[in-house]
């Protein structure tokens, strides 16, 4: 028996309870969230990554601290890739033409190479993008490109299907010229091939350098540049808050890879890239200015995690010197400024060059990810008291555990991967957490052991974990699983929890537990007690909104009558069937078959009402909806 004290509350909800956290890892950003079409299309793929040297196979490069990373270029990836000849310009193929790619006569200083293409009449080079252009029959498109040219030439820029038609075709005449100039045109397609092709055709022979390029779909997210059917699914997860933009992409595989705010401001062909953790370039073009307009088109509030002068302490070494770690301090605290200071400000005003002159919502920074020990310590509180005194409105983020050190901390980060198990048995594992102490974020947390991966088994698990949070929302104040995108043609680490391809997008069972749990949310967390013994467990965490006269009000749904908001919990039976599930709830029955897709097909139609797990016997009742019976 649970005894819920409907009117002795326990503590306020926290505002922003479930939030996501957004890394590019499995080509999240360039290819996913940030839709260029142009795979490598700074053409730096293939260089030797700044402080690392290459082993002679040339498909590894090794840091300054012997731990090896791949160059990954898309090609091999998957069995569409595999049947795409690797090309020595990853992304980019030619007929009657031939490449060489420069390290000098860049088109900026940022710029770390161009690709010099010979055209003889009618040559073409085209570029595959990230597993296919992805044409679609209506959809304009832009295409850019910065270049230089020993001749006046005209090109046919066509978007083409996997076996080379023209789908929709422009052209663009270019002039002899020694200095980089910047060519446009706009491409209407004709048919639809998501794995299509973008080429360009030169009519007579010449010698062209590519400086950049880029081929954006004309309509993305609230006109901001961003994929607008992964942006909504962000959306309908229900979340309060983004933490970006890692992660082990914010230490980087080295000093000079580390994520550097500077670097992602600005045009993006004037953005430096960066070797990321996950074994593949970005070009930055989803940066600092892009994610804080992100999280205001969602309506929610950004967390920005920022470098604290420190690689990947369990991979590639540790601490920078003290002069680097000044030097990120230093980006740092541009960083906020850009993001929270006046126009009148200097990094504020760059904010204003770039078209937004009213200070964005910046409500949480996190110092450093996954770093620790007296390394960590120093560092943390170095930035920390800088940071506070200059913008004393944020909320400073720990890597956790810094109050034992009696450091000062306003929220300490936690992080869980493990089994199923691990979960369901620490759902109270919050109830005993010091008061006195930080807040906790659970910053990530996932499934990623045991028999399944990304299955309604592990969705239920968290969802256990989670209603423990939920009661102690005193002091559990945000949570997000991790990490957030996968490209399915690129996966570099699973599980993930909502899964894109060039034009698709789904989200695993954990996704659609999250977005439930997020949309039924009460106000009030009550206070609860348990009688008699707890065989199978039952996992609770119950809020609701307080109402003087009647004690907890529940809305939305009718128990006896009576309205009714149970946020959360969960209760029944489930057994397993010869072909699936059967779920027990009173008299009605669920049964669910088949693995994968389709139980996330069967979750969504079960939606607003559970999911199921195997051991113990139990279902979760995460809406509302299915209790007016
Ligand atoms: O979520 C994937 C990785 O797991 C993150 O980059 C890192 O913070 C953690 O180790």
């Amino acid at each position: 028996t649970i005894h819920i004290h409907t009117k002795k509350v326990k503590c306020p909800t926290a505002p922003e309870f479930y939030g996501l956290f957004f890394e590019d890892i499995n080509h999240a950003a360039d290819g996913g969230l940030y839709p260029e079409m142009i795979r490598n299309r700074a053409f730096e793929d293939s260089l030797v990554p700044e402080g690392c040297t290459t082993d002679p196979n040339q498909r590894i490069f090794i840091t300054e601290y012997g731990w090896p990373g791949a160059f990954n270029h898309g090609e091999g990836m998957d069995e569409w890739a595999a049947a795409v000849p690797p090309s020595e310009i990853p992304g980019w193929y030619a007929k009657k033409a031939s490449f060489r790619l420069l390290q000098e006569g860049t088109l900026n200083p940022n710029r770390k190479a161009a690709l010099q293409v010979t055209f003889e009449p009618g040559g073409k080079i085209y570029n595959i993008g990230y597993f296919g252009v992805p044409v679609k029959e209506g959809d304009r498109y832009r295409l850019y490109f910065m270049a230089q040219s020993d001749a006046d030439a005209t090109f046919t820029a066509a978007l083409e299907s996997e076996e080379g038609t023209d789908l929709g075709s422009c052209e663009i005449t270019i002039r002899k010229n020694t200095d980089y100039h910047r060519y446009d045109c706009e491409l209407t397609a004709g048919g639809t091939d998501f794995k299509g092709r973008i080429s360009l055709t030169c009519d007579t022979a010449c010698t062209v350098t590519f400086g950049f390029t880029s081929l954006m779909p004309e309509k993305t997210f609230r006109g901001h540049g961003l994929r607008e059917d992964l942006a909504i699914a962000l959306k309908n997860t229900n979340a309060k808050f983004i933490r970006f933009p890692g992660g082990c992409v914010v230490e980087g595989i080295n000093e000079q890879n580390a994520l550097r705010f500077s670097r992602t401001i600005g045009p993006v062909w004037e953005r430096p890239s960066a070797q990321l953790m996950w074994h593949y370039r970005t070009t930055n073009g989803l940066g600092f200015h892009e994610y804080l307009q992100l999280c205001e088109d969602l309506k929610m509030e950004a967390m920005y995690v920022c470098n604290c002068g420190m690689s990947c302490q369990a991979r590639h070494g540790g601490g920078f010197s003290e002069e680097t770690t000044k030097e990120y301090l230093e980006e740092a605290l541009h960083a906020l400024e850009y993001a929270l200071g006046s126009a009148d400000t200097p990094y504020g005003s760059l904010r204003a060059e770039n078209g937004r002159k009213e200070p964005f919502r910046l409500k949480y920074v996190e110092i450093g990810n996954e770093n620790f020990g007296p390394e960590y310590n120093q560092r943390y509180e170095l930035f920390y008291k800088t940071l506070k005194e200059a913008f004393p409105q944020v909320i400073y983020i720990s890597n956790g555990h810094t109050e034992r050190e009696n450091l000062p901390t306003d929220y300490a980060d936690e992080h869980y991967y493990d089994a199923p198990e691990f979960f369901l048995e620490n759902g109270d594992l919050f109830d005993d957490y010091d008061r006195n102490g930080p807040k906790i974020f659970l910053g990530e947390y996932a499934v990623n052991g045991g028999n399944t991966i990304a299955s309604m088994e592990c969705a239920l698990a968290e969802a256990a974990f989670l209603l423990g949070a939920e009661r102690n929302q005193d002091i559990v104040r945000l949570t997000a699983y991790a990490p957030l995108f996968q490209n399915s043609d690129y996966t570099a680490w699973k599980p993930n929890m909502i899964v894109f391809d060039n034009h698709q997008v789904y989200g695993i069972p954990s996704c659609h537990a999250v977005s439930l749990l997020g949309k039924y949310r009460g106000e009030e967390v009550v206070e609860i007690e348990k009688e008699g013994e707890e065989q199978p467990p039952v996992y609770h965490g119950i809020s609701g909104i307080m109402c003087e006269k009647e004690g907890l009000l529940f809305k939305n749904t009718k128990v006896n009558g009576k309205p009714v908001e149970v946020s959360q919990c969960i209760y029944g039976e489930v057994e397993r069937a010869e072909d699936g599930w059967k779920m027990i709830f009173g008299d009605r029955r669920h049964h669910f078959t088949g693995k994968s897709r389709e139980w996330n097909e069967a979750f969504e139609t079960f939606i607003g009402s559970g999911s199921v797990y195997e051991k113990p016997a139990m279902w979760a009742v995460f809406g509302t909806e299915e209790l007016e019976e």
